[in-house]
């Protein structure tokens, strides 16, 4: 995830997107950049933050592009960062998403082009520049450019003799201000919420010319009208995208995040995943075992990939608290791949762990979401989460992330292992496809959730059950709920309510049940008979409406299959949250817990 900006008006622009991206730094923090054009193009950009980017303190352009980038393609160089431009540097362009067939596009370009960046990116200047002849308007280059690109992406692009900005949405968010003597665009509201409240949502398909004095909006290349509102939170809630924390922010934002972590590696017809790995295939056949170590939330969303590496690819999966690792670690290292699952790619019980497998001799794989993290360097691959930053101690879509990409790699392992046939694989992938779109519907139920939340918030103690898949999604629905709201919450296996947790259910307190597809909801519902008759109120998350009769409270899962659990953890989440929030906790710092532990 990244932010993009631009404006285009009648002040200096140099210091109004410096201010706008500094608005958006919490979209990516690891390079940023500036492109103005004063009937001539500049490009101003560097890795590091916002605050570090040299720019001239004044000028006499009153349009300018800007960027601040989370890198998903290349690593945060000075090169790789936005804005990208053409060979003449007439042309400059930000983005904020992937081009799936970038690839393609620069294998074609290369022979006529010279690419600077390791960037997705890239191959738009250099299209556009192919198209913007000089009979052409930016408008219709751009739009040509358009109908090249598969992928996901919000654009925008300025151009020597040309006036103004272009930009374009798919998939990605892009947004209009209009203000008093010029007009802003962005990835987001809060970036120019300061200078304007007045703003227009762009649709997926859209493109828009902004310049001092017009805005004009275009789909299937015909002029459309979309509404114009007025965004009721002030600068200050703008931070957080007009959510009252961080976390709530980040729980919406998983469709999109999701899109991002398929986006580009699923081949739905041949059934099959590509994730840029150079494990040597005669490794992959062979591998007799895989541990997987991990910390808190990603090691929960280990424990789901376990089931699926076992299931898909055939072969031992070993699930190791990081910490405890050095107890047990290290064993056959020559038949072994250890994976590093780790959303920061910094936590030192993490590494820690992958040095004693690396000292072992073991081949190693990290699953991340942080470009350029320690975790990237000290293992022999690299696949990321792509889930943008997050910012709230609490992990929320860095879970579900995790989880779809562990399933493609279970898939990856599954198909070169030749365990996996393709139409199941491909039964999988749909499956997973679905996925952001039933997260939304989940979201979409946010104001009953705070209903539930309200009334099983004074419960004493809450009690998490799920079975196979619905377990770690239980183990992960209570340490969300104890992190944030400091009740006493704890997850379990169902079956074993029965050997000791059950003496600790009363009427006074909660459980709550994972009753979804892949996750043996008919073995779980016996747990929910046996402390139904001990008086205990049971809310239940569940696709099969036929369970709703044991349960005091039910929310409905879509179905997606194997990825139901994570559709389901999305309510916990929202759960944990409301009763945190009634309860009036920190709940982006919550008290004695650090978003990255860099100590043992
Ligand atoms: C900390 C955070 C947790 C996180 C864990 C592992 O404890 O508070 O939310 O799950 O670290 O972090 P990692 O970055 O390795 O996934």
């Amino acid at each position: 995830m990244c932010g993009i900006t631009g404006y285009v008006g009648t002040e200096d622009g140099i210091p109004i997107v410096q201010e706008t991206l500094r608005n958006l730094e919490y979209r990516g923090y690891d390079s940023a950049g500036v492109a103005v054009n004063d009937g001539d193009v500049a490009v101003y950009k560097q890795a590091g933050q916002v605050e570090d980017l040299t720019v001239p303190a004044t000028s006499a352009a009153s349009c300018a592009i800007g960027h601040t980038r989370w890198s998903t393609h290349g690593e945060p160089t000075d090169d790789n960062a936005h804005p990208h431009t053409d060979c003449s540097g007439r042309i400059a362009v930000v983005h904020n998403g992937i081009i799936d067939n970038y690839d393609d596009l620069r294998a074609e370009l290369s022979d006529r082009h010279t690419f600077t960046s390791d960037t997705d990116t890239e191959v738009v200047p250099h299209l556009l520049e192919e198209e913007l002849t000089p009979d052409a308007t930016l408008q219709e280059a751009f739009e040509r450019v358009l109908e090249r690109l598969e992928g996901s992406y919000a654009l925008a692009a300025t151009a020597r003799g040309h006036e103004g900005i272009v930009g374009a949405r798919q998939d990605s968010p892009l947004v209009v201000g209009h203000a008093d003597g010029g007009h802003f665009l962005a990835s987001d509201v809060p970036a120019f919420v300061e200078y304007t409240r007045d703003v227009t949502y762009l649709e997926d398909g859209d493109v828009v010319h902004l310049t001092d004095d017009d805005v004009s909006v275009f789909s299937d290349g015909r002029p459309v009208q979309r509404d114009r509102r007025t965004v009721e939170w002030d600068a200050q809630a703008a931070e957080k995208g007009g959510y009252d924390h961080y976390m709530l922010k980040e729980i919406h934002e998983q469709p999109q995040a999701l899109r991002q972590a398929l986006s580009g590696r699923i081949d739905e017809l041949g059934g099959d995943v590509e994730l840029d790995l150079s494990l040597p295939p005669e490794f992959v056949e062979s591998v007799e075992e895989i541990q997987i170590v991990a910390c808190g939330t990603s090691y929960h969303a280990s424990l789901y990939a376990k089931e699926l590496l076992e299931r898909y690819a055939d072969v031992r999966v070993t699930t190791s608290i990081a910490s405890e690792y050095e107890f047990s670690g290290g064993r056959d290292p020559w038949s072994t791949l250890v994976v590093a699952v780790t959303q920061s790619g910094e936590t030192a019980d993490t590494l820690g762990a992958l040095r004693r497998a690396n000292a072992a001799g073991a081949r190693t794989l990290a699953v991340t979401n942080t470009v350029g993290s320690t975790v990237t360097r000290e293992t022999d691959e690299t696949v990321y989460i792509r889930a943008g930053p997050e910012i709230g101690v609490a992990a929320t879509k860095t879970f579900a992330s995790q989880v779809v990409t562990l399933t493609l790699l279970s898939v990856w392992f599954g198909r070169r292992r030749g365990s996996l046939d393709s139409e199941t694989a491909a039964e999988v992938l749909s499956g997973l496809q679905r996925v952001p779109g039933a997260v939304q519907q989940v979201l979409d139920q946010d104001a009953r959730v705070r209903d539930v939340a309200r009334e099983y918030a004074d419960e004493e103690a809450f009690f998490f059950v799920g079975r196979d898949l619905g377990r770690p999604v239980a183990l992960e629905g209570a340490l969300k709920l104890k992190e944030i709201s400091y009740d006493h919450a704890e997850g379990f296996a169902a079956g074993e309510l029965k050997h000791g947790p059950l003496a600790l259910v009363t009427p006074e307190t909660a459980v709550i049940a994972v009753l979804t597809d892949g996750g043996a909801p008919e073995k779980t519902l016996k747990a929910v008979k046996e402390v139904d008759s001990r008086g205990a109120s049971v809310l239940g998350v569940s696709s099969a409406d036929d369970a709703e009769k044991y349960l005091d409270t039910m929310l409905s899962v879509p179905e997606v299959g194997v990825a139901e659990p994570v559709v389901a953890n999305v309510y916990l989440q929202l759960f944990a949250y409301h009763v945190a929030d009634l309860k009036d906790r920190a709940i982006d710092k919550p008290r004695n817990l650090a978003k990255s532990v860099t100590v043992e």
